[in-house]
């Protein structure tokens, strides 16, 4: 948690000096920040002992979002994406947001569902009952697997059965809900599956099938809601009213029609991936489970919807988050840990509670540009940087040479080495603002 997360032109001064802002308002030392992050805050033994065969690490931007409110709190959002124009984006909706309160954000107790298959049911009726009637036994069974999770005040917590297919499938599933507290929980889960299978494939007088988390972890949800003044979105062109409008249009094309769905959360994931990299979370499980639940009514429907209210726009995001502050990457990925102390160590959920905002804000960007001028005058301007490196450009080249590429409608690698002569030949100035924070 932060002083703030308000810092004006940030985006104009040096990678040290945003250290440093960054270091004032989070606590967290410029020291700790340059340890973590030179050379993507993993060395190749350290790495060697995550996964196979390594080779080496393989580095990605790691910016801040700024602006961010959740609940009453300011928060410094670490972000780890390559996509230009994500990080300014939500760090410019968030400002909007704020001007209306800032993000606030609820969120399920932190339970994992862990899935038992059984095949081969003789009578699925009497299994679904015999199970249930046992349920404390089998609660106690899981519960003796994951001790420490259960002195933390986590643990199976109760059961639930389905019947899959129809009667002639013969198969049931059974779910144990776990309390996983501060741990993203995979490996609890699958560890309670595979202790209580035995037993629960006795009861069912059934053979048991597979034993594994789910990722449609929809009982870990996050609902984050804001309320953002018609001022607020105004731009150039339009008044905040018409934006809103527009804003409400895109959301209504979204939960109409499944392949814009499909680009609208892509949008919100833009934000909620990047901070779960950030801080060392499993960013495929989290994309699994959100595209599952944004399914769930037989429909690919948007995980965040608009509306107006009154003077104001409000848009509300629900979303499966599995994430953990304890545990796995955490434990050794020094960038990872870092995250979370400039976050304040958040707990699990306040860290799900950061990620959805940050999805929110993400949408918000994207559909307020969309809306208006379109997409590809701000995501061009910051792709800009990357071509203008692309061309050979260096230090405080990139600047100048995006600028004339933007000016110049030519933003091509081609069109940047012309711009490179002519910023090394003459005296070019300028810097990409369209949607920096002032
Ligand atoms: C690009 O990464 C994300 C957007 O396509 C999202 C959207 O269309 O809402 C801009």
């Amino acid at each position: 948690m932060a002083r703030t997360s308000r810092f004006p032109g940030f985006y104009k001064v040096t990678v040290a000096e945003r250290r440093s802002l960054v270091s004032e308002a989070t606590g967290t030392e410029v020291i700790d920040m340059e340890r973590a992050l030179e050379a993507g805050g993993l060395d190749a033994d350290t790495a060697d002992k995550f996964v196979e065969n390594v080779l080496g690490t393989y580095g990605l931007p790691y910016g801040v979002a700024l602006n961010v409110r959740v609940n009453g709190l300011d928060y410094v959002v670490p972000m780890v994406v390559e996509e230009p124009s994500v990080v300014a984006a939500a760090s410019n909706a968030a400002k909007m947001v704020r001007a209306g309160g800032g993000f606030s954000a609820t969120w399920d107790p932190p339970l994992m569902i862990s899935q038992i298959q059984l095949c081969d049911v003789p009578h699925v009726g009497d299994a679904e009952r015999d199970i249930l009637a046992a349920q404390d036994e089998i609660l106690a069974i899981a519960n003796a697997s994951i001790p420490g999770l259960v002195s933390r005040g986590g643990g199976a917590r109760r059961l639930h059965v389905r019947q899959l297919g129809e009667p002639s499938d013969r198969m049931l599933v059974v779910h144990v809900l776990v309390d996983c507290q501060d741990a993203m929980g995979a490996n609890l889960v699958n560890t309670v599956a595979e202790a209580v299978s035995g037993r629960i494939g006795e009861l069912a007088k059934a053979r048991v099938g597979l034993r594994i988390l789910s990722n449609l972890c929809d009982e870990r949800c996050v609902r984050v809601e804001c309320l953002v003044p018609q001022d607020a979105l105004a731009t150039e062109e339009m008044c905040g009213s018409d934006v809103i409008d527009g804003i409400v249009n895109a959301s209504r094309f979204a939960e109409l029609d499944p392949y814009r769905a499909a680009t609208h959360n892509k949008g919100i994931m833009n934000g909620v991936d990047a901070v779960v990299i950030a801080t060392g979370n499993d960013w495929r499980a989290v994309e699994a489970g959100a595209h599952a639940f944004a399914s769930r009514t037989g429909a690919y429907r948007p995980l965040a919807v608009w509306r107006r209210a009154g003077d104001a726009l409000v848009g509300k995001l629900e979303i499966p988050l599995a994430l953990g502050t304890v545990g796995g990457t955490l434990r050794v990925h020094p960038a990872a840990r870092l995250s979370l102390r400039m976050l304040g160590a958040p707990d699990a959920s306040t860290l799900a509670a950061i990620a959805a905002s940050v999805g929110l804000a993400s949408n918000l960007a994207a559909v307020r540009a969309l809306a208006t001028v379109g997409i590809q005058r701000g995501h061009m301007a910051l792709h800009a940087r990357s071509v203008a490196v692309a061309a050979g450009a260096v230090g405080g080249e990139v600047e100048k040479v995006a600028t004339l590429i933007v000016e110049a409608r030519d933003i091509t690698i081609e069109g940047a080495r012309q711009a490179i002569e002519l910023v090394r030949v003459g005296q070019v100035e300028g810097a990409i603002v369209s949607q920096l924070d002032e």
